[in-house]
């Protein structure tokens, strides 16, 4: 949700900060700011807005030790005061993450005389360390984390301390080491180019970076260990690369996301770890999938050809509901957790949940060193490469992908080998759908609409959900995803000549009940428009369509791959249509690590 990022023992900080946090800004995006260290005193820059608000303030720091933050608002709105860092005393702190007792704490400090600047919870830790500091930097750190409930990664400059000190607490933070240069951020991609050697700190850990040295000790202030190993190919930053935006670029890469998909589950040998999970606990009596956003949309696609596979009761749940439902899981229970960034607090706390009642928990994600690996018993890779795009593209085909192995590993070899020869086909559908969409006049009719509905029945229901989020989040045109048949049941009233609803059909035995609920919308007056599979949607329906887009057929599980390509690329172009920024819409980030 927030993008933190430190450094020392470098020529300028303020620009590699100002660098890393351009790669950081798809965290969070109203405001920005950074602070160095300036012949032992703190100096900083922060804005309300993109990162590009602070270039001009940046360009004028000079220090070789600093941290910077990008910043999705939780407590208090986007503004100047409110942007990280928060510099107090001796002290400027970046924090991403949430200080839930932040209240408690305000007030006793400011009947102590702290003064605070801001609405944000973040500032009590800086009001905290000037507190505690007595000229011992680790034990007023020690003793401000202390007091600190809820979820945090912190970068802290002391005046007077050449380097800066790295806090981890259920929020991501990763050291590293280049030449002689130290640094910390919330992920890999912004460390890429900078240091050759990198740890994912653990939680509790505290990472002291100075001199040429990181020195890690935990919340009692005992050392620990720090092991560093060379930063992963795959955590390359990522550039456009020609593309406009990184929305169609990623979109572009679904056939790599899928096969790389495929590759990492058969060499990481998840088969073999899923089915030796399964018979440790005489087969699984139930399974539940898992996720937010898009990640539910996936885990819902599942839930529906795994339960008819499996023959045991399967189904999703959103992870924000699913933490707070007493006796959800059990020890019979599989629960996979799926989540691109693996951060996402609510699907890490209700995989927490789900451990914590004993069930197997399996994560599949595309960030190996999360939060959410750490839980799992059991991690699924899902391969699709850095995300940038807030709105999630390829991810959610390569965890189709990944689920489909999943469902079908625990079924048994020949499901499984089958699969496995079905997603070698699937990389050239994808492609065709990429290269052979026309969009323009989709997009350009959404674009005009008053509201967009998104229908579909068995399998393409979890897709319809999946082209209305996209739709909504990167357009803003407002719009819902239905199952086809619960359209008459309420929302019909909402369609008129401004509203427009788009049906996906890829299951033939289904595609007459779809095309009757399209009927339902012309006879009220509405506009109607299809995606389907290659000779599973009536020519009815196709004819009399505002547009119609077919897209290679392929079985249930995986259908989703394909079908929602259209969708995604509708939603891409509506949004350019409309002067939108579909890389970074508003009021979003691309992981919400609060509940
Ligand atoms: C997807 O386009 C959204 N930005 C959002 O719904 C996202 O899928 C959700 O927040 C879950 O994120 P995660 O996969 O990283 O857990």
């Amino acid at each position: 949700m927030c993008g933190i990022i430190g450094c020392t023992g470098v020529k300028c900080a303020s620009k590699i900060l100002y660098k890393g946090l351009e790669d950081l800004e798809y965290r969070g995006y109203d405001s920005a700011g950074i602070a160095v260290l300036d012949g032992g005193k703190i100096f900083s820059v922060k804005r309300r807005g993109r990162v590009s608000e602070i270039k001009s303030g940046a360009e004028k720091l000079r220090g070789t030790s600093g941290i910077g933050h990008t910043r999705w608002a939780t407590h208090g709105r986007p503004s100047d005061e409110n942007a990280h860092p928060h510099t107090a005393g001796a002290f400027s702190v970046v924090h991403n993450g949430i200080i839930e007792n932040y209240a408690v704490l305000r007030e006793e400090l400011v009947s102590e005389g702290h003064v605070f600047s801001s609405q944000t919870d973040s500032e009590v830790v800086v009001h905290l360390l000037n507190k505690y500091y007595s000229g011992d930097l680790k034990a007023a750190v020690l003793s401000a984390v202390e007091r600190l409930k809820g979820a945090f990664a912190l970068c802290i400059l002391c005046e007077g301390y050449e380097g800066f000190v790295a806090v981890k607490y259920r929020n991501p933070i990763i050291v590293g080491v280049g030449g002689d240069a130290l640094y910390a951020a919330s992920d890999m991609p912004a460390l890429a180019g900078l240091a050759e050697s990198v740890a994912v700190l653990k939680d509790g850990q505290i990472a002291f970076a100075s001199e040429g040295k990181i020195t890690l000790c935990d919340f009692n202030g005992g050392a620990a260990g720090l092991s560093l190993s060379p930063i992963p190919a795959a955590a390359r930053s990522t550039r456009l690369g020609g593309f406009p935006h990184y929305m169609i670029k990623e979109i572009n890469e679904i056939p790599a996301a899928v096969k790389n998909t495929v590759h990492a589950f058969t060499e990481e040998k998840c088969y073999a770890a899923l089915t030796r999970a399964a018979k440790k606990r005489g087969g699984f009596k139930d399974i539940i999938l898992c996720g937010c956003g898009t990640a539910y949309h996936s885990a819902l696609a599942a839930a529906y050809t795994a339960e008819e596979l499996l023959g045991i009761p399967v189904r999703a749940e959103t992870a924000g509901e699913f933490r707070y439902k007493k006796s959800a899981a059990n020890s019979g229970t599989l629960f996979v957790a799926v989540s691109q960034s693996g951060e996402t607090a609510d699907t890490v706390e209700a995989a927490r949940a789900a451990k914590g009642a004993g069930a197997c928990v399996a994560a599949v994600t595309n960030v190996p060193y999360s939060a959410l690996t750490g839980v799992a018993d059991i991690v699924v890779p899902v391969r699709a490469g850095t995300e940038v795009c807030v709105a999630a593209t390829k991810s959610y085909c390569g965890q189709i992908a990944a689920l489909a192995l999943t469902v079908t590993a625990l079924k048994g070899r020949q499901a499984y080998i089958k699969m496995l020869a079905e997603l070698k086909d699937i990389g050239a559908k994808c492609s065709a759908a990429i290269s052979d969409c026309m969009v323009e006049a989709a997009a350009r009719a959404c674009a005009s609409s008053s509201g967009v509905y998104f229908i579909g029945r068995g399998i393409d229901y979890p897709v319809a959900l999946e082209g209305s989020l996209k739709l909504k989040e990167v357009s803003y045109v407002p719009g819902e995803g239905y199952p086809a048949g619960e359209l008459k049941h309420g929302t019909i009233a909402l369609i008129d000549g401004g509203t427009l609803t788009v049906a996906v059909i890829t299951d033939k035995t289904l595609a007459e009940k779809t095309a009757s609920a399209i009927e339902q919308i012309y006879s009220r007056g509405g506009r109607a428009a299809v995606v389907y599979a290659s000779g599973c949607a009536p020519e009815n329906l196709i004819e009399r369509a505002e547009f119609a887009i077919e897209v290679p057929a392929s079985s249930d599980s995986i259908s989703p791959i394909v079908s929602v390509i259209p969708l995604q690329l509708i939603a891409y172009r509506t949004a350019v249509i409309l002067g939108r920024d579909p890389d970074k819409p508003r009021n979003l980030a691309k992981s919400v690590t609060v509940e």
